[in-house]
């Protein structure tokens, strides 16, 4: 996140002398991102980092592949993915590219005997339902119905449920996950027509830190293997840090949305960047006003990328027969649109109480096996009269 975070205790100036209460040196760690380049963030442990012991088992999530090369739009019914007890088993690939994966998951627990994290991957959570404690090395995080929890690749991460009641939409992104450039100045702040502020973003307030010697799992994230390794010392044993790379939330809740006179494109929704796809969050708001406006979009070709929309809650407006839970999946090269009637009925309305979160790719989405299990197949003719 571009903006400077600090917590804990860090000494007057990186890379010098930092001495515990005993007089040995804390560990400091560098933590940065594009080469040397980009948003870093520096911590100091209570020991190294590095203390691997052992490597236990190497095996592929890879996810199974039905369809490359999709023309076909389709629906699926997220809340069919089935309940699962373990975080990492519960998360189901239902789409993906080699920039990005769409990921349902619905966690009947808290995550237990380990610790995860993705090396290559910034993971962004959607919390649809439950609530709880994201606990990372750089603090904890509460989150609840609505929040995007933002985790950068590398961040050592556990999720705390409070019920076992739980749904999320996670993206797992190869590219960075940023805040649209458009919305911040030349300094990183964001502007004042910015459809939130740094007010609305929710930073790690709550550091644990574990002075613990052991046998401590992580499970790793690599490209689509997990490798447990099991580490020396508590993976939370941070002391203090500070710098621009860290986890952080943002409730849907808060996005401002952005209206018009005549319909407004979907980049006014916009929410996180990357340069691979784009996320954007449609909320309750008003109608356009214009006198003769016609609410409901027109149909529209988004020739070079596939549209995928995660309804979250309220009614939508453009489409018949569409609940909670539910993706479409309009792909690139084919125009998609209102469904029959919903045109003339979105007329004179003025306000919508819809809330979807929707990604955009650039690169075609390949549709897995546990997509199938939940696929609408017949949803590529629901325009039909
Ligand atoms: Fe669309």
């Amino acid at each position: 996140m571009p903006f400077y975070h600090k917590l804990g205790s860090i000494p007057p100036k990186r890379h010098i002398q930092f001495r515990k209460p005993d007089g040995s040196l804390y560990y400091e760690q560098l933590f940065g991102t594009i080469g040397f380049d980009g948003m870093y963030t520096n911590s100091y442990h209570e020991q190294r980092p590095t203390q691997v012991k052992a490597i236990k088992k190497q095996y592929s999530v890879s996810p199974k592949i039905a369809f490359q090369n999709n023309i076909k739009s389709y629906r699926f019914k997220g809340f069919l993915v089935e309940p699962q007890k373990d975080y990492l088993e519960s998360r189901k690939t239902v789409l993906v590219n080699s920039d990005c994966s769409i990921v349902l998951a619905a966690p009947t627990a808290s995550t237990q005997d380990y610790f995860y994290k993705n090396t290559d991957a910034d993971e962004l959570i959607f919390i649809h339902k439950g609530s709880g404690k994201l606990r990372t090395m750089f603090g904890n995080i509460n989150f609840k119905y609505g929040d995007y929890l933002l985790i950068p690749r590398g961040v050592i991460y556990k999720i705390d449920f409070d019920s076992s009641d739980n749904r999320l939409f996670i993206v797992e992104s190869r590219r960075p996950i940023y805040t649209p450039k458009r919305y911040r100045n030349w300094f990183g702040q964001l502007l004042e027509h910015a459809p939130f502020c740094e007010r609305d973003i929710r930073r790690p307030q709550e550091l644990e830190t574990y002075n613990k010697s052991g046998e401590f799992l992580i499970k790793v994230k690599k490209r689509d293997d997990i490798i447990e390794m099991l580490y020396a010392s508590h993976p939370f044993d941070v002391i203090g840090y500070d710098g621009y790379n860290y986890p952080y939330a943002f409730s849907i809740h808060n996005f401002e949305p952005i209206t018009g006179r005549i319909h407004q494109p979907p980049p006014v929704h916009q929410t996180f960047e990357t340069d691979a796809f784009v996320v954007c969050s449609f909320v309750p708001r008003l109608y356009d006003y214009h006198p003769l406006s016609i609410p409901a979009p027109y149909n529209h070709s988004n020739i070079d990328s596939d549209e995928v929309l995660y309804y979250v809650d309220g009614d939508f407006m453009s489409r018949n027969d569409v609940e909670a839970g539910h993706i479409s999946l309009h792909p690139a090269g084919i125009p998609h649109g209102p469904h029959p009637g919903a045109t003339e009925r979105s007329i004179g309305k003025t306000k919508t109480e819809e809330l979807a979160v929707m990604v955009d790719t650039f690169k075609p989405l390949m549709i897995t096996e546990e997509a199938m299990k939940i696929a609408d197949e017949t949803y590529y003719t629901s325009w039909l009269e």
